[in-house]
């Protein structure tokens, strides 16, 4: 039986720790603040499984492939859509209850979803009922857990991962294992307004590069349409606009037929590009939701976590439209995994928002992401008895460089690793300054991006170094210069335009268009070397 590090506290960790602990591994969970703090119980819209009658998983399969813009892995997506009723089942045991009417489990509807088949639960919130079971589920279990311990680094020997050094209260201290499973979700925060939590640094990720593996298509970054224009930016479900709330511009106009004959509820990079045009045009100020016509009675009952935030924030949604704006939402991109969250690393699996499986392209379908968790974590477990196939990281990085851009170095040495593109230091370098970077990522490498906009982005980037790592906060720096370098590096090196990727210097709309071999980009380090 293998001894296993699982860093993060959210579903693909907790998931991945249950399961572990079930076959009769040693596991111990790690988390850099308490165990409900990450992205997962902030999850409004649900989870997607084709479970009803009238739905199937071949259309839940086209649906998450037309989502991707041509770049999803299918293999991936038929995993995910396969065996993501019986996960849903799994989390049904594990105490997680679903919202039920009268003729059963309720079922909702969500942008670019052929068919109504997100479940949810508490109304919008769906994410905390899951995150609490699972909690609760782990408690119960033998498996150890620490709060307020941040990973660090991997510990690497003789080519494979040994352990990860982390920053617990005591200080950094090294924690051998034989499988590490970074379950650290995504990298909001790399942008000024997200609707992710502020733990959402990308450690995971940003480590596993740090340590060699391959880490894909850091360019698709997910910005939600509809995150409320209020501190904080919190989320307003897709779900709103799946039960039929509609935006509207400043003069009160509905703006989305024009753009697209799915309107609201076209896929999300569609909706949300569409949203910021129409900002840009009225001076940058928010467009509206309207969901009036839904009733006070209705929006309190089906979404009252939503409601209680736009009271908080001083609307009320039911007697007038709310202000909204796009904001950072979901990475797609991270780190290689093949279909069992194995990365190019022998010993180092990777579960949840961290991998990059191959499931979502370059666009992901609403409601997908806590059933990838779900799924992929399951198997991940399953595989944690044999972290070192040794063809598996060759494979799935062959795999992913088909469909997706790859960034891979294998220095194992932090100071004479080679330079992202566009990182050779000039003399006068500065320590990054969060808030700085932030800004320049949403101005350069957010929902539209230019040829010069993005490089002005990477000379900026160039000029910052990451802070000595002496706390949370400055380690948390550290990851996200080095992935806004990453991410940068791969939207220049993809100059067409494909789902969330948007280039206005190649405008056209390739939703659909898979891209060909020649547009199989490397945002090679050997490039810079
Ligand atoms: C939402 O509820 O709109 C978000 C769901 C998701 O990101 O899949």
């Amino acid at each position: 039986m293998a001894r296993v590090l699982v860093v993060g506290g959210g579903i693909a960790g907790l998931w991945t720790a249950v399961r572990a602990a079930g076959a009769g591994h040693e596991v111990e969970v790690v988390t850099k603040t308490e165990l409900v703090d990450g992205s997962t119980r902030h999850a409004q819209g649900g989870i997607a499984a084709a479970l009803f009658p009238g739905d199937s998983v071949d259309r839940h399969l086209a649906d998450t492939l037309a989502a991707g813009a041509g770049l999803c892995d299918p293999a991936a997506v038929r995993v995910l859509c396969e065996e993501g009723p019986a996960r849903v089942r799994d989390l049904i045991r594990f105490g997680v209850a679903f919202d039920r009417g009268e003729s059963g489990l309720e079922r909702g509807l969500e942008a670019a979803h052929s068919r109504a088949r997100i479940l949810h639960a508490g109304g919008d919130s769906t994410g905390a009922a899951i995150e609490a079971a699972l909690v609760a589920t782990v408690r119960n279990r033998a498996v150890g857990v620490q709060e307020h311990t941040m990973l660090l680094d991997l510990v690497i020997e003789a080519g494979r991962v040994v352990g990860a050094r982390l920053l617990a209260p005591s200080g950094p201290v090294e924690m051998p294992a034989d499988a590490v499973v970074l379950a650290t979700g995504g990298s909001g925060c790399l942008y000024r307004h997200t609707t992710n939590p502020d733990v959402a640094t990308g450690d995971g990720v940003a480590a596993a590069w740090r340590a060699g593996a391959a880490v894909a298509d850091l360019e698709f970054i997910q910005f939600h349409p509809t995150a409320l224009a209020a501190p904080g930016t919190p989320l307003i479900s897709e779900a709103v606009r799946g039960e039929g709330a509609v935006l509207v511009d400043e003069r009160g106009e509905r703006f989305m037929l024009e753009v697209d004959a799915r309107a609201e509820l076209a896929p999300r990079d569609i909706v949300a590009r569409a949203v910021w045009r129409r900002m840009a045009e009225q001076g940058g100020r928010p467009v509206r939701l309207d969901a009036t016509a839904l009733g006070a009675d209705f929006l309190s009952e089906r979404f009252p976590t939503l409601d209680a935030a736009c009271r908080a924030a001083g609307y009320d949604w039911s007697s007038a439209p709310v202000p909204i704006t796009p904001a950072a939402h979901y990475a797609m991109g991270g780190v290689v995994t093949d279909l069992d969250g194995r990365t190019t690393l022998p010993g180092l699996f990777a579960v949840g928002e961290a991998a990059r499986t191959g499931v979502h392209g370059a666009n992901r379908l609403a409601s997908n992401s806590l059933l990838e968790a779900a799924v992929f974590a399951d198997r991940a477990a399953r595989a944690l008895g044999d972290p070192v196939r040794s063809s598996s990281g060759a494979a799935a990085v062959d795999a992913h460089r088909d469909v997706g851009s790859v960034l891979e170095h294998r220095s194992t040495d932090l100071d004479t690793r080679p330079a992202l593109p566009g990182a050779t230091r000039p003399p006068n370098v500065s320590f990054v300054d969060r808030g700085e970077l932030q800004t320049l990522m949403w101005e350069h490498a957010g929902l539209e991006r230019s040829a010069e906009g993005l490089a002005a982005a990477s000379d900026r980037l160039a000029g910052w170094r990451a802070p000595a790592v002496v706390d949370r906060r400055n380690a948390e720096d550290r990851n996200l210069l080095d992935l806004a370098r990453l991410t940068v590096a791969a939207a220049i090196a993809r100059r067409s335009s494909v789902g969330a990727h948007y280039r206005i210097d190649d405008p056209h709309d390739a939703v659909t268009r898979p891209l060909g071999p020649s547009a199989v980009t490397t945002p090679a380090l050997e490039e810079a070397a």
